[in-house]
């Protein structure tokens, strides 16, 4: 394939979307495998994994799966592993041609390894102007399936999987990247820090990750949840200063002003939508509904559309938890910061009177220490 073939190759499979909803990548990459098994059938199973270079981690973000489960949610650190390192420094391939025999370390990405049933596999690290951004796995159930011939045939793939991804993570970068621009401009960061962003966007994907099993949640959409989650109250921009630093409680007055900022956020991302012509990315959706639904409450009785129970989309139930239990934990013009427990209770209090969904507030307690080491690490 010449470069300008695989060009208009590449183009064509970003461009051809459908005209009303976006496709996911996942479902891009599905697509993309059929393509990949008619030309080498052994390959079982494409999954990508994203490195989160805060956390020096790698974490899957699309599977698709021939035979057998998908495996998901699946998170290691990068130094857990000495051959994933070697991809990221050397920038080279990896091939394991009898995982059974050759990986043999007792680490838990080792284990895991030899546990997903797969006899040998091709990893390829991802790039995006020149920074590491993930890894491809293409894994088979044969036994010295990736012969020099077929890596070859699958790099052209490879390139085309990491295309897409850095398409959609590029997109969604410059949405965010803007929209916590306009956040730095409009100093609102005095009043809400980056750490709040961080710790309650960190939350928010680990309560969704606890929910993915049983729910049936992607990875893709768990790694959507902690992307926009921090922009959940982007409208607070449009509120006055003097609202968002009053010291004191508010009159009923300022509560419906400050309410406003979820219409006025709503405005916002259809704005920037729009600007960068993001109609077709596919987080978008979710984006929408954390920031017009974070303060639906379960009974009706929350604001702006007083949407009841399911009818508020999970994404947002999940970004109201980790939003109330890290304003609670952490200090406001308007109040001191409560003790970690403390706030539990309240979070339980607060799912009992049908503010919270109790389903979303669960998994907090079982999982009080990660949830501690997520406040604290990413502590102010
Ligand atoms: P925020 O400070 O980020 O709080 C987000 C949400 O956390 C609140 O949404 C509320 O559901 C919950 N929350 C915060 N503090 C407490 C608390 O002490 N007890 C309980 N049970 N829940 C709490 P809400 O109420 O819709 O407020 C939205 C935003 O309006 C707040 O964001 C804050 O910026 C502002 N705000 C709300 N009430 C006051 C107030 O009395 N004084 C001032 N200065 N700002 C307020
Ligand atoms: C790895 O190869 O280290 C990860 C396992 C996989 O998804 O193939
Ligand atoms: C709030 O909405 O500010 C908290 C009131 C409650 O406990 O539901
Ligand atoms: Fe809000
Ligand atoms: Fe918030």
């Amino acid at each position: 394939m010449t470069a300008e073939v695989f060009h208009h190759a590449v183009q064509g499979q970003l461009l051809a979307l459908p005209a009303r909803e976006a496709e996911s990548v996942g479902e891009r990459v599905r697509s993309l495998h059929q393509e990949v098994m008619r030309a080498v059938p052994q390959v079982d199973r494409i999954a990508c994994a994203l490195y989160d270079p805060q956390a020096d981690t790698l974490r899957t973000f699309v599977d698709s799966t021939q035979h057998g489960a998908g495996l998901q949610a699946y998170e290691c650190p990068l130094g857990d592993s000495p051959s994933l390192l070697r991809l990221k420094e050397l920038r080279q391939t990896r091939v394991l041609q009898d995982i059974p025999a050759s990986v043999q370390g007792q680490s838990h990405h080792s284990r895991w390894l030899r546990e997903q049933g797969f006899l040998s596999s091709y990893t390829v690290p991802l790039f995006h102007q020149g920074e590491f951004e993930g890894v491809l796995f293409f894994d088979s159930a044969a036994p010295a399936a990736f012969t020099p011939e077929v890596t070859q045939r699958l790099d052209v793939y490879a390139r085309m999987v990491g295309l897409m991804v850095s398409h959609e993570i590029a997109a969604v970068r410059a949405l965010v990247g803007s929209m916590r621009i306009a956040q730095d401009f409009a100093r609102l960061r005095d009043v809400e820090t980056g750490g709040h962003l961080e710790r309650m966007s960190r939350v928010a994907r680990f309560i969704a990750g606890v929910l993915a099993p049983a729910r049936g949640l992607s990875d893709e959409f768990v790694e959507q949840v902690f992307l926009f989650a921090p922009l959940h109250d982007i409208g607070k921009i449009g509120v006055p200063d003097s609202l968002l630093a009053k010291p004191g409680r508010f009159t009923d007055e300022e509560r419906l002003a400050m309410q406003a900022h979820v219409a006025l956020g709503v405005q916002m991302v259809e704005r920037l939508v729009e600007g960068f012509g993001l109609g077709q990315l596919s987080g978008v959706t979710v984006l929408r509904h954390i920031v017009a639904c974070h303060h639906e409450r379960m009974d009706g009785r929350g604001y702006p559309a007083g949407l009841a129970g399911e009818s508020i989309p999970l994404e947002a139930r999940i970004v109201a938890v980790a939003d109330v239990l890290d304003a609670l934990v952490s200090p406001r013009a308007y109040k001191e910061p409560w003790p970690v427990a403390a706030a539990l209770d309240e979070l339980d209090r607060m799912a009992a009177e049908g503010h919270l969904d109790p389903a979303c507030v669960a998994p907090v307690r079982p999982h009080e220490a990660q949830l501690r080491a997520i406040l604290l690490r990413f502590s102010d």
